[in-house]
């Protein structure tokens, strides 16, 4: 169902630019009304995520640790699993964000011969996943040559890197190859883990199908079904300079990798793929594991009013007494009466 339902989505989108353009003629619509709109949803949304989670009280340590914590000098730390400054969480942060680490410590279990468990080396999600990120860090960076000028050198110096194989015209990008390998293994992967495709949604399959959407269009805009390169430049610049022109004769193909990439930036904040800011925020990964090192009081305290047992006791003692209710403190005895 939910694969069905993603797939219809992403061909949906794909026949609407295509026939949109194509045959309607809603060129100005969909190179500049729809980025447009896609672009303040995905700041708004953006901010408006990253101000919620920074306005969520956070008054004690909660880190996720997996290692022995700060403890007697003779016995081992384990720095990054169970980080005690904030030095060590700077260092944890950055190996999570930029080697995936707790991903690559993922190990996957079996029962085998009915009842023994087995732990076995599992490192293809971890490789699936960073070639995946880089390389879209990497086509991304080297798209912004639509939208400078000069073009900066680092985007040429990668572009030059990126292509260095030199195979075909223009030049294949090993970029491209291995960022459609990784997703195609990233959706294969949900699709035949019995586990995993049972707990996989809607929201799980439709980035990814999105995602490999727009890296075929690119790539059937850069080898097959070629445009005009200037042209597409100069609606960019037209776009980021707030001059917005459609140049005539920009092939259709080109909008649909347009509409599919403004759908994925409008959907990005309200989605999982929000994780890439939901990491610097979390909790549980950018604090270090002090709570036995320093007294954390909660900045939200405010004085209670209390009233305790033993207040109470004091407040009815004779009538638990009357009752016959057991008291922690007896009755005085009345003074005798002056006679
Ligand atoms: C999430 C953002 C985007 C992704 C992941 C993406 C992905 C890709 C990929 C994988 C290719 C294949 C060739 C290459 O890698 O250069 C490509 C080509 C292309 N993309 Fe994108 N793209 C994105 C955004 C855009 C935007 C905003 C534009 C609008 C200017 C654009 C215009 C093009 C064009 C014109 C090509 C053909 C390039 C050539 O012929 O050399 N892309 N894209």
């Amino acid at each position: 169902m939910g694969i069905k339902f993603s797939l219809a989505a992403v061909f949906g989108l794909i026949l609407a630019a295509y026939f949109g353009v194509g045959a309607a003629g809603l060129y100005h619509f969909f190179g500049v009304t729809v980025p447009y709109i896609a672009i303040v949803l995905f700041l708004c949304g953006v901010v408006y995520r990253v101000l919620k989670w920074a306005r969520s009280p956070v008054p004690f340590r909660i880190p996720t640790t997996a290692g022995q914590q700060k403890s007697l000098d003779w016995i081992n730390h384990a720095r990054y699993d169970n980080p005690s400054t904030k030095r060590q969480t700077v260092v944890r942060m950055a190996l999570e964000v930029l080697l995936f680490r707790s991903l690559f410590r993922n190990t996957k279990f079996e029962m085998k011969d009915g009842h023994r468990l087995f732990y076995q080396w599992e490192k293809w999600l971890w490789l699936a996943a960073l070639a995946f990120h880089y390389c879209f860090l990497v086509i991304l960076i080297r798209h912004l040559r639509f939208f400078t000028e000069p073009v900066p050198f680092f985007v040429q110096g990668i572009e030059r890197l990126d292509g260095f194989l030199q195979v075909g015209l223009p030049g294949i990008y090993i970029t491209d190859a291995v960022f459609v390998l990784a997703i195609t293994y990233l959706i294969v992967r949900r699709l035949i883990i019995p586990q995993v495709r049972y707990i996989s949604l809607p929201q799980d399959y439709f980035p990814l199908f999105l995602l490999l959407a727009i890296a075929i269009t690119g790539i059937l805009t850069r080898y097959v079904v070629r445009v005009d390169l200037i042209k597409v430049k100069t609606l960019a610049m037209g776009l980021i300079s707030f001059h917005p022109v459609v140049p005539a004769g920009i092939g259709a193909i080109f909008f649909v990798h347009l509409l599919l990439v403004s759908t994925l930036f409008a959907y990005f904040p309200f989605s999982k793929l929000m994780h890439a800011g939901g990491i610097f925020l979390s909790p549980t990964r950018n604090l270090p594991n002090d709570n036995r090192i320093r007294r954390h009081i909660n900045p939200w305290n405010y004085p209670v009013k209390v009233h305790t047992y033993a207040q109470y006791e004091d407040h009815f003692r004779e009538k638990m007494v009357e009752a016959g209710l057991p008291v922690e403190k007896e009755l005085e005895e009345a003074p005798p009466a002056a006679s």
